[in-house]
Order: structure tokens, then C-alpha cells, then sequence
């Protein structure tokens, strides 16, 4: 089956990115699904195709995006999608894959505990198979109650050492504070998790130093942190990757154009930051087309964005021996491309 994005059989730039090897750390599982079994999906059940890439507002986007969930009431419908999501991603030079999900809001199984065996045991399966690492975040709905927020993060502490990495925050922000689930990022970080909170997205600056505050392990956005020149500095001190998805930022409006989005800036200030497509088909854009724009429409060099794939590798929850290989192959990588 042909990917549908144009990434591997694109331009010679987008193949010069795929060949870049890289972790794509901030991705919505659902939300990663090709457009052509999205197209069928929705034939199949007689629903109508949702929204992409234009939404007047974030609640619009997150209709779409419930949609997309919808669709997978069957387990052949999630392995296939996982199955797709990893030979994209293999295609796309990605080496580790942290994909989030909402495991309790696929339908297709009897408990969210079962959906996410399935889960991670499909995404290891077609991690094998197409030659990816994978690892899951389990979302925390941050508009979904205290009580969802715990069940989500013992959930994912049962996950732990089974396919499970982190858990996430996601959703909107505004009126949802990161700091409400302080109680959740401690159930996941005494079960040896990472904490990768949406901080500084919907929200400014306060949100991010919040989610520093709570010891995230990286934050995904984070890019309103801009507004503050001291969290800016605090998050270049302490070395937090941000998980930056510019055409994201710029479609759900954060942000007016790729030209006025700060990732340039916030590398120049010293943060570390990972690039990822976040919701690829609601936004017509995966990982490579994200680092092709970076390059071309945000002036950065491929010096730089070959430093922002080792920061990915780096951030990863990856085995070390992964890394180790992926950073080897970003140098000769850099070796490769002009300055
Ligand atoms: N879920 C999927 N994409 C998201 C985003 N950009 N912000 C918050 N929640 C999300
Ligand atoms: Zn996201």
C-alpha cells in the first residue's frame, strides 16, 4: 500500500529528510491514519469524511479528531492502523516512535486494560516487522476529571515495563490546568514512567513552568514558554526537550505563519527541541514534511536540524543501544549534507 503522505516518494529534499534518521516523539496514533483508510473506513460505515487541515477553532479540530477514534471498533481496524502508522513512519527514517493514544476511548474492546494490550502488543509486533522501536504514551483527556486522570495513569503504570513509556496531557488546555494532574504524574512516575505533558500550547508561558515544576520529562508544544524570557532560560538550564510541531501551532492558530513560529528562536536560546507532525492527517503534514518546512520556510540549516534529531534520539525513552546506533547514523548524515 502506497503511504499517503509525500514524503518518501517526494522531492529530493523530503528524500534527503527521510534518510535523516530521527525519534518522533509527539504523535496521535489516531490522528496518524492514512487518508485512504480513513476514505474507506468511513464508506464502510456510512459516516461522513471529517474536516482536514482547516478548522475554525480547536473544539472543531477535536471533533474530527473524535471521529477518527470512532472509526476503530474493530481490533483489525487498530492493528491495521498500527500497522500502517509504523511502515509510514519506518518510511520516513524514523527509528523510535512514541505514539500517544486514549486507550480507554477505543471501542473495539471490552476494557481500556484490554485495548491497551492490544495496543502495545500490535504496535511491537509492526515495530518488528517494518524495523521501528515503539513505545506508547497513554493520554490523559485533560477535559475528562480528576478520576479519568488517576484511571489513566494506573492504567499505564500496569503497562510499565509492556510497551507503556509515558503518559501524556492532552486536549485544551485553557481552563485545564497542567497542575491538575499533579496527582496522575506521580502514580505514572512511581511506576517508573515518563511524564510528556501538551503544556504551552492554548495556554502561555505559566503553563509551561507549571508542567516544569511537576517534572516533565519533556513538554509537548511548549512553545508559548516564547512570551517568558525566564522560562525560556529555565527550560535551556535544565536541558527539557520540547516536542514542537510548527504547522500544527500555525493551523489550530498559535501561530500566524511558519515564518513567525519561535522554533528558530528557541534553538537559538539554547532549548532543546524534537520536531513531530502531531496529528498527521488532520494536518497534511508527517515528520519529514515538518523538518522539509523547518529547513525551508523557517531558515533553519540542516547543521541544526540534524542537532534537533539527536536531541529526539536523545529524548527518546529509547534502549540506549538504539541510540547509540541512530546518533552514529545522524553523524554521517550531517557528514553528508551541506551545512
Ligand atoms: N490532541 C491531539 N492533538 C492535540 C493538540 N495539538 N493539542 C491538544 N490535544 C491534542
Ligand atoms: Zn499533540
Amino acid at each position: 500500500m502506497t503511504p499517503q503522505h509525500p514524503a518518501t516518494g517526494g522531492t529530493a529534499i523530503h528524500r534527503r529528510f527521510a534518510a535523516l534518521p530521527k525519534a518522533h516523539l509527539h504523535v496521535h496514533l489516531e490522528a496518524a491514519m492514512r487518508e485512504e483508510t480513513l476514505r474507506q473506513w468511513c464508506a464502510e460505515d456510512g459516516a461522513e469524511v471529517p474536516p482536514l487541515v482547516e478548522f475554525p477553532d480547536f473544539t472543531r479540530f477535536l471533533d474530527a479528531y473524535g471521529l477518527l477514534i470512532s472509526l476503530l471498533r474493530t481490533p483489525e481496524r487498530v492493528e491495521r492502523l498500527l500497522d500502517e502508522v509504523v511502515a509510514d513512519s519506518a518510511a520516513q527514517g524514523v527509528v523510535a516512535l512514541e505514539f500517544a493514544s486514549i486507550p480507554e476511548k477505543a471501542a473495539a474492546f471490552g476494557t481500556a486494560g484490554d485495548a491497551l494490550e492490544f495496543i502495545t502488543r500490535a504496535a511491537a509486533d509492526a515495530g518488528r516487522r517494518h524495523g521501528v522501536w515503539t513505545g506508547a504514551i497513554v493520554s490523559i483527556d485533560r477535559g475528562a476529571g480528576h478520576g479519568h486522570a488517576i484511571e489513566a495513569a494506573r492504567l499505564a503504570a500496569r503497562f510499565a515495563d509492556r510497551g507503556v513509556v509515558a503518559v501524556g496531557l492532552v486536549a485544551d488546555e485553557r481552563g485545564n490546568p497542567v497542575a491538575d494532574a499533579a496527582e496522575a504524574f506521580a502514580i505514572a512516575r512511581d511506576a517508573g514512567l515518563g511524564v510528556v505533558p501538551h503544556a504551552g500550547e492554548l495556554a502561555g508561558p505559566e503553563e509551561v513552568r507549571s508542567a516544569l515544576d511537576l517534572g516533565a520529562d519533556r513538554i509537548q508544544h511548549g512553545v508559548r514558554a516564547i512570551e517568558d524570557p525566564r522560562v525560556v532560560g529555565l527550560l535551556a538550564e535544565r536541558g527539557t526537550c520540547l516536542d514542537v510541531c510548527p504547522s500544527s501551532n500555525v493551523i489550530l492558530g498559535v501561530y500566524p505563519s511558519l515564518e513567525e513560529h519561535p522554533l528558530p528562536t528557541l534553538l537559538d536560546a539554547g532549548v532543546r527541541c524534537s520536531i513531530g507532525a502531531d496529528d498527521p492527517l488532520l494536518f497534511g503534514v508527517d515528520v519529514v514534511d515538518e523538518y522539509v518546512l523547518a529547513h525551508e520556510r523557517m531558515g533553519i540549516t540542516h547543521t541544526r536540524l540534524a542537532d534537533v534529531a539527536r536531541t529526539s534520539v536523545e529524548s527518546s525513552f529509547a534502549p540506549a543501544e538504539l541510540k547509540r546506533d541512530a546518533l552514529a547514523g545522524i553523524d554521517a548524515w550531517a557528514r553528508s549534507v551541506p551545512g
